[in-house]
């Protein structure tokens, strides 16, 4: 039912709809709740700002990690002690343990749903070696990526979205999730999004909504991020007055393509591929002696920007580092490694099998994001109350912070964090929901946040294009938040990244039509990004030690004693004010199973 509604004078069409379950986000982890749910016969909608196969799991090309042993043993606990040791032991061990117990069946249901996984010959699905991951507790190299050539965030995709539509989800295309509506009680009871194709405004009331709206790295210059990974969902929460989590763990991946950004797969070095400095050294045999090219990504990332500020990068400007796949044979590179050819050759004009790829560390991942346990709940954290969730919301994927990544995430462990958590979530909604339970009243001013910040956007007459904010902002988090960091550069991050929110009240939209206005969606989204940078800086900047991808120069060592908690941060819109608490990382697992890993040092 459509009717108008007045804020701040000017006229919007709503229209409402009641759910059991709202879902925001149509990536790995947004679409397997999304058939989760649809399974359990709760009434299941998905919102999503682009249709559901141009979501950004579709650019995931390594593949999915799950310690099936195709390759040569593995065991869940092995892979559990890589993940911790990777996380840098900011990890929480129970979730871990959840995670990676439950990976095999996770990746044998996407089997069964029909992922085209490469085969080994004797037709089991192929697994690759993927940095940080081992055997026997860090004594032999595992292959426990499971691949579809390099293609399998494709290729889970598609299927996936298959499997819900047979399931008879609703999906709201191309809608712009604007904010939470949530009660006095603090209830989660739906969201509103903007219909870009007709400009009107939808209600969605919902026993649960879920986001799933993925990372936010186009807050950085360059990243291998899609231009829609602006953290919608994370910067909801924020406006909820819900904190975030460890945002100031991003991930640089080793091999994005110079100057484009592209990701080039951690699988290349898996089937083989190494790195050269200008001098032709394989110089991380220097940095990680057992694992070489296959040590954890903060590693890798840390050792090229080593070598590159030691005057040894390659290039012109010796401003890059070289990735070969030359000496590999052109039939694997063809059967296991097509997509990244064909990247290589159009954005960098290089035939991989006679030349290498010019690289560099690049935006990939955030470790950061909405708190939430096991089950995909997410926590209040209220007096540091671990347990207390916020009813009504979940959050998965990259969108949240479990945490399984702690400080730095192994390549292939976010495939199937999507399908874990985002399966566990579908099992929770069941559990505690009852299909087509009559919605309450809503309240009157419920959809208030959303509109009126809307109204605030629509209708910005500064001077100050978003653009030209957003480009600073990215500016500012690629020099002052980068692989390495001190005191002094974060400082200096701060007031400039305040100096862009501050900016935004100048900003300027050129064209007030809710219909397809990129203007308009851009800066949504760059408010969006601007409250995540500012509290990705400021928890970096109160961190003093080095701990996975954050790397202090002036505090080199990680400091288990004073610092092995996360962080949480939480923002005021209109003070400008960030607040920083702490909250004890959990030190126990969930069955007798394994034991608590202890701390040690991080060596590859
Ligand atoms: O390198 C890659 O294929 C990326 C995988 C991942 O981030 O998990």
């Amino acid at each position: 039912m459509a009717q108008a509604a007045n804020i701040n004078g000017n006229a919007y069409t709503i229209v409402d709809h009641t759910f059991d379950v709202v879902i925001v986000g149509a990536g790995g982890a947004g679409l397997r709740a999304t058939v989760g749910c649809s399974q359990a016969g709760l009434r299941t909608a998905c919102i999503t700002k682009v249709f559901p196969t141009r979501s950004h799991t579709v650019a995931a090309q390594g593949g999915i990690s799950a310690s099936l042993g195709n390759m040569g043993p593995d065991d869940w606990r092995w892979h559990m002690y890589d993940t911790v040791k990777g996380s840098d032991w900011l990890g929480d061990q129970d979730a871990i343990e959840y995670l990676c117990r439950n990976a095999p069946a996770a990746v044998y249901e996407l089997e069964h749903w029909g992922v085209p996984f490469s085969r080994t010959d004797e037709g089991k699905i192929y697994q690759r070696p993927f940095g940080g991951m081992t055997t026997n507790y860090g004594k032999g190299t595992a292959q426990r990526t499971c691949a579809a050539a390099d293609r399998t965030g494709h290729a889970i995709l598609h299927t996936l979205y298959g499997q819900a539509v047979r399931n008879q989800t609703n999906f709201f295309i191309e809608y712009f999730a604007l904010d939470l509506m949530m009660n006095d009680e603090g209830r989660c009871i739906g969201v509103v999004a903007l219909n870009q194709s007709t400009g009107e405004i939808h209600r969605f009331r919902a026993h649960m909504t879920i986001l799933a709206t993925g990372g936010y790295g186009r807050a950085y210059f360059s990243a291998t991020s899609a231009h829609t990974c602006t953290g919608d969902g994370n910067a909801m929460v924020l406006r909820a007055g819900l904190p975030l989590q460890d945002m100031e763990f991003v991930q640089f991946h080793p091999t994005g393509i110079y100057g484009a950004g592209c990701l080039i797969t951690e699988g290349a070095r898996g089937e083989g591929g190494y790195l050269t400095n200008s001098e032709g050294e394989r110089f991380m045999e220097r940095y990680a002696p057992s694992a070489k090219d296959l040590a954890s990504r903060d590693v890798v990332s840390r050792a090229m920007t080593m070598e590159i500020r030691a005057g040894r990068g390659v290039g012109k400007n010796k401003d890059h580092i070289y990735l070969h796949l030359d000496h590999l044979d052109p039939k694997i590179l063809h059967e296991r490694l097509p997509g990244i050819s064909e990247s290589a050759k159009i954005f960098a004009g290089v035939d991989v099998t006679k030349e290498p790829i010019p690289v560099l560390p690049t935006v990939h991942y955030n470790m950061g994001g909405i708190p939430t346990n096991y089950h995909g709940e997410v926590l209040t954290l209220k007096n540091g109350n671990p347990d207390t969730v916020v009813p009504g919301l979940m959050a998965l994927g990259e969108a949240a912070c479990v945490s399984v990544h702690g400080a730095n995430r192994l390549g292939s462990n976010s495939l199937i964090d999507l399908v874990v958590f985002g399966r566990a979530a579908g099992l929770r909604c069941a559990e505690i929901l009852t299909p087509n339970e009559k919605h309450s009243d809503l309240p009157k001013d419920a959809d208030a946040l959303a509109l009126s910040r809307l109204d605030r956007f629509r209708y910005a007459n500064g001077s100050t294009p978003t653009a030209e904010l957003r480009l600073e902002m990215q500016k500012t988090m690629q020099n002052n938040c980068a692989v390495f960091r001190t005191g002094e550069v974060l400082e200096e991050g701060k007031q400039l990244i305040h100096k862009v929110w501050n900016g935004a009240s100048d900003i300027k939209v050129t064209d007030r039509s809710l219909i397809w206005n990129t203007d308009l969606i851009e800066t949504l989204e760059f408010d969006n990004l601007i409250g995540q940078a500012v509290v990705t800086m400021e928890s970096a900047a109160n961190r003093p030690e080095s701990r996975g991808a954050h790397a202090r120069e002036d505090f080199p060592d990680r400091n288990d004693k004073d610092w092995m908690k996360h962080t949480l941060s939480w923002l005021d819109d209109t003070s400008h004010k960030v607040t920083i608490d702490y909250r004890p990382v959990h030190t126990y697992t969930m069955s007798n199973e394994i034991q608590y890993i202890e701390p040690k040092a991080r060596v590859y």
